[in-house]
């Protein structure tokens, strides 16, 4: 399994990492418990060394889910990555999101991220965490003084690497010093981030972590008109997944379906490992709910692209209108 560095942090983490959102339940139309925890030993066994959750992901139980897996697991082997920033249990000056009878509030003071850390640490059964992020800015917080908070908790030998997830990138280019990493949006149909974000990530020896690198499904070029989803996942009703927009992303994967199966992978993994050749694209966060995804995703670090074939996907994703162009509003 191909490792990269955490920015300056000195840790080094699978390019490929388990991204345990969907595995929390919210959003993603429920979960099953043992079937996460298989998947996630599944990816650890397969090289994964780096998994994502954050305690918003299913109100704690992603959390509970990755340290029932890791436990028995030699602690030094895992990457344990978690978030602050996003709380149910209290109010604050900026509501989130109101969800499934549920108000998420944005807040990233200093007593509120070091309350929220105690509890990530009990849920996932882990006495540090080795890569703490801030889920998403909050307005009421200065975000320099965010920053340095993360890093009086890395002093304090809580957490061993810092970073912003949705961040501007005037806002990471100012903490950029005290920062290790940056998580955003990014796959082969969601590329904003080339020309803000992943600039400075570069510059400042940043690792970029792209999400959704698989844009929810929707690059495994299997989801069709047909697929059905239960009214709590995210996807269902989302006009990313509408007809006209699948029928788009059928046309753009043409060439790269034909080009996976000339290389006998899947195309999920074919796309992941494009992914993990973009300039600055340190590590893909591959939600991932199975057995057969886990092993899926993990190996396409290890798929060598070549230069044409890099080119064959370059001109493939260079003929997506965007997102954007495909749902406006149809006259
Ligand atoms: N910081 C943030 O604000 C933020 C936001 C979003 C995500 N994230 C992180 O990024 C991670 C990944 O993002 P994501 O879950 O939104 O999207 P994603 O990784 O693009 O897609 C995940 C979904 O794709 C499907 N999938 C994955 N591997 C597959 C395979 N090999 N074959 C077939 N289907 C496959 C699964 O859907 P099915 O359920 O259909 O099987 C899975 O739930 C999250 O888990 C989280 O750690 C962070």
């Amino acid at each position: 399994m191909l490792k990269r560095p955490l920015g300056s942090s000195g840790i080094e983490a699978s390019a490929v990492a388990f991204g345990a959102w969907a595995i929390g339940g919210w959003k993603w139309g429920g979960t099953d418990a043992e079937a996460s925890v298989s998947a996630i030993r599944a990816s650890l066994d397969s090289g994964v060394t780096l998994i994502d959750t954050a305690p918003v992901y299913g109100f704690g139980l992603s959390e509970e889910i990755v340290g029932k897996a890791i436990a028995g697991r030699r602690r030094e082997d895992i990457i344990v990555a978690t978030k602050c920033g996003l709380v149910w249990d209290r109010e604050s000056a900026t509501l989130h999101a109101q969800t499934d009878g549920r108000r998420i509030y944005r807040t990233l003071s200093a007593d509120s991220i070091r309350e929220e850390l105690n509890a990530s640490l009990q849920r996932l059964g882990v006495d540090y965490i080795d890569l703490y992020q801030t889920h998403w800015p909050d307005p009421a917080s200065d975000m320099h003084e965010v920053a340095e908070t993360l890093d009086a908790l890395k002093r304090e030998g809580l957490v061993r690497a810092v970073g912003f997830c949705n961040a501007s990138p005037a806002e990471l280019k100012r903490s950029a010093d005290l920062l290790d990493t940056d998580q955003e949006r990014y796959s082969l149909l969601d590329r904003d981030r080339e020309t803000d974000n992943l600039p400075v990530c570069l510059s400042d020896g940043l690792a970029f972590l792209a999400y959704s690198p698989i844009a929810q499904g929707l690059l495994t070029g299997r989801i069709d008109a047909k697929r059905e989803f239960a009214d709590t996942d995210l996807r269902s009703g989302n006009p990313r997944f509408q007809p006209r927009v699948l029928d788009a992303i059928d046309a753009v994967l043409a060439p790269v379906k034909s080009l996976a199966r000339e290389r006998g992978v899947p195309t999920e993994r074919l796309v992941l490992a494009w992914t993990l050749a973009q300039p600055g694209v340190s590590h893909v966060l591959a939600g991932t709910r199975s057995v057969e995804q886990a092993e899926t995703n993990a190996a396409a670090s290890e798929l060598v692209l070549h230069a044409d074939e890099i080119k064959v996907i370059d001109q493939a994703a260079a003929t997506w209108p965007g997102f954007e162009t495909l749902t406006e509003p149809q006259a």
